[in-house]
């Protein structure tokens, strides 16, 4: 039917009412795609609990997948699904663009960067040992290969997005080995990219200088470890509005999954009153990953111009719309254009 299949994996609390947001604003664009959904929620294989065969064939079959939020247990308990799926798909690059949205009011107008996060190693290896009682170790791993790999799509990711310069993140000021390598490998890869400039930044020295003034970190694309970027990512979405408002996506050879970072709030799940922008602005990510430029463009016109007007923020926000009424805004706005 000249479709493009896509992997729905709605997530849990307010997963399925955000995704059900989506899906009708696709439709009402008609967006080429079609829907495949499927839960990841665990299920025992083998006298292990695993992620269900149909959602990994499906993510492996389509090559592309929108993802909600899935919870993720704090301390003891089953490994992070959303690991899980970075793990098993090798999505070796996490990026997170974090520009301000006009009509939301922060402290800031002016953000516009892009995070490339290392999305397989790092403190995310999950090798963890009690050495004896009272002593933990956790392994940051850190390769070569990995470092090399995410910094050359941070460097094309610059090139192919006009953005000027890449700042590699980092603390080789303590962490002299790892840290150390992530950069040696980062330098060796910016020589191939004579066009975009290449500088390096300390962690912590950006945090501070990115809450102070964002501007110029405005044009640049980051790159960094894991955990980095994991922190990172979030302070730079509280310099506009929070994660309601961030879109990311995990690029893999042959796979890719678009995902809405923020968590799935049980609290207000099922009220009709979550925020469907991060999962929205996420599935463009994933239109334009797909060529499906012009669509893309439609729809982030007609949600950007929905919040700049003001009138159609929800609940979580400060605003007064529920979901329904915000989705139905973008999609007025669509057919006005
Ligand atoms: C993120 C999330 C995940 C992470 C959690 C849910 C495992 O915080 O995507 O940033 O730590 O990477
Ligand atoms: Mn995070």
């Amino acid at each position: 039917n000249g479709k493009y299949k896509v992997t729905l994996i709605p997530g849990d609390g307010i997963g399925p009412e955000i995704s059900e947001s989506v899906k009708k604003i696709y439709a009402a664009a008609e967006v080429p795609i079609e829907w495949e959904e499927v839960s990841v929620t665990p299920v025992l294989k083998g006298g292990k609990t695993v992620i269900p065969d149909t959602a990994i064939n499906s993510i492996k079959k389509n090559t592309v997948a929108l993802k909600g939020p899935l919870a993720t247990p704090i301390g003891k308990g089953h490994v992070s699904l959303n690991l899980t799926l970075r793990r098993t798909f090798n999505l070796f690059a996490n990026v997170r663009p974090c520009a301000s949205i006009k009509g939301y009011k922060t402290p800031y107008d002016d953000v516009n960067t892009v995070l490339i996060r290392e999305n397989t190693e790092g403190e995310y290896s999950g090798i963890e040992h009690e050495i004896v009682d009272g002593v933990v170790q956790s392994i940051k791993l850190i390769t070569w290969d990995a470092s090399e790999r995410v910094a050359r799509y941070a460097f094309h990711y610059a090139q192919a997005s006009g953005r000027k310069r890449v700042t590699a993140v980092h603390k080789a000021n303590i962490m002299k080995m790892s840290d150390g390598m992530f950069l040696s490998a980062c330098r060796q890869v910016s020589k191939e990219f004579p066009d975009v400039a290449y500088d390096e930044d300390l962690l912590d020295r950006a945090c501070l200088q990115i809450v102070r003034n964002p501007l110029p970190f405005s044009n640049r694309v980051m790159v960094m470890p894991n955990l980095y970027g994991d922190i990172l990512s979030d302070m730079c979405a509280g310099l506009i509005g929070g994660l309601g408002l961030t879109p990311s996506g995990n690029i893999g050879r042959d796979a890719s999954i678009f995902e809405a970072v923020h968590g799935s709030a049980p609290d207000i799940a099922g009220k009709g009153l979550a925020n469907p922008t991060a999962l929205l602005l996420s599935s463009l990510m994933m239109l334009r990953h797909m060529n499906l430029n012009e669509y893309a463009a439609k729809i982030e016109k007609a949600t950007l111009d929905t919040i700049a007007e003001g009138k159609s923020i929800t609940g979580d926000l400060g605003g007064k719309a529920t979901t329904k009424e915000y989705t139905t805004a973008i999609i007025d706005r669509l057919a006005s254009t």
